[in-house]
């Protein structure tokens, strides 16, 4: 299903705050090196999205799962204060050592920690205290309840969590749609709307963002 209108598509990003030369070259450093993965990267619009959503809500420390090559850690700590710090997850040495140059480039490095290894071993490793304003969820959808549960559990009373690919390109509306990464987006999609520990809303930007605040 398309989502989007592609000529809608460059409209929109062509209407908002364009990317600075750092963006531009990781994109097309990305595209080169990992054609068949680039489309993994958030588009430019959700990344200013990611910045705007940040800087608003005041977070100061933040925490990513799925880094890839960088682009949204870059965007998330952009909209960090400069004593903010970014906890970054992926299993990737690889991809991320592409992100690690770009956020030396970006200058916003010292306000990024890596962690190597499966996001959801990290995360239960870390003490379930609100020690997070603001997380951004873009990695394995299998792992995704996962994700949610355990951000939630660490993320401060006010504190905004942000999900991408909740739409899996229409496919959460398809009755026929057996995938098991679409029956559990399409099953936890189903549970934050219901959940009472948060305020969401789903937006149909690109692949579909879901925002859940905890109340
Ligand atoms: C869609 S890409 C992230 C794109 C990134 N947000 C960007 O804008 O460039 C998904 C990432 O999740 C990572 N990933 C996959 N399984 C993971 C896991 N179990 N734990 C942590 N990261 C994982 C992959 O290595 C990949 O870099």
């Amino acid at each position: 299903m398309d989502l989007l209108n592609p000529q809608v598509g460059e409209y929109v990003l062509a209407h908002c705050t364009p990317a600075d030369d750092v963006l531009r070259e990781l994109a097309v450093e990305t595209a080169a090196a990992v054609p068949a993965r680039a489309g993994m990267q958030v588009s430019h619009d959700q990344g200013t999205l990611l910045t705007l959503l940040v800087r608003l809500s005041g977070a100061r420390r933040a925490v990513e799962v799925g880094v890839f090559t960088g682009y949204s850690s870059i965007c998330i700590a952009r909209g960090l204060p400069a004593d903010g710090e970014l906890l970054a997850l992926d299993v990737s040495e690889e991809w991320t050592a592409v992100a690690r140059r770009y956020w030396e480039r970006a200058g916003v490095a010292d306000r990024i920690a890596l962690r190597l290894g499966p996001a959801a071993e990290t995360l239960r490793a870390l003490p379930e205290e609100p020690l997070f304003d603001f997380g951004f969820i873009d990695a394995d959808k299998g792992g995704y309840p996962v994700y949610y549960e355990e951000l939630l559990a660490r993320l401060r009373p006010g504190g905004l969590l942000v999900l991408d690919n909740v739409l899996r390109g229409g496919r959460v509306l398809d009755p026929a749609a057996r995938s098991p990464e679409d029956v559990v987006i399409k099953e936890l999609n189903d549970r934050i709307a219901a959940d009472p520990r948060v305020t969401s809303v789903m937006l149909p930007v690109r692949d579909g963002i879901t925002l859940a605040r905890r109340n």
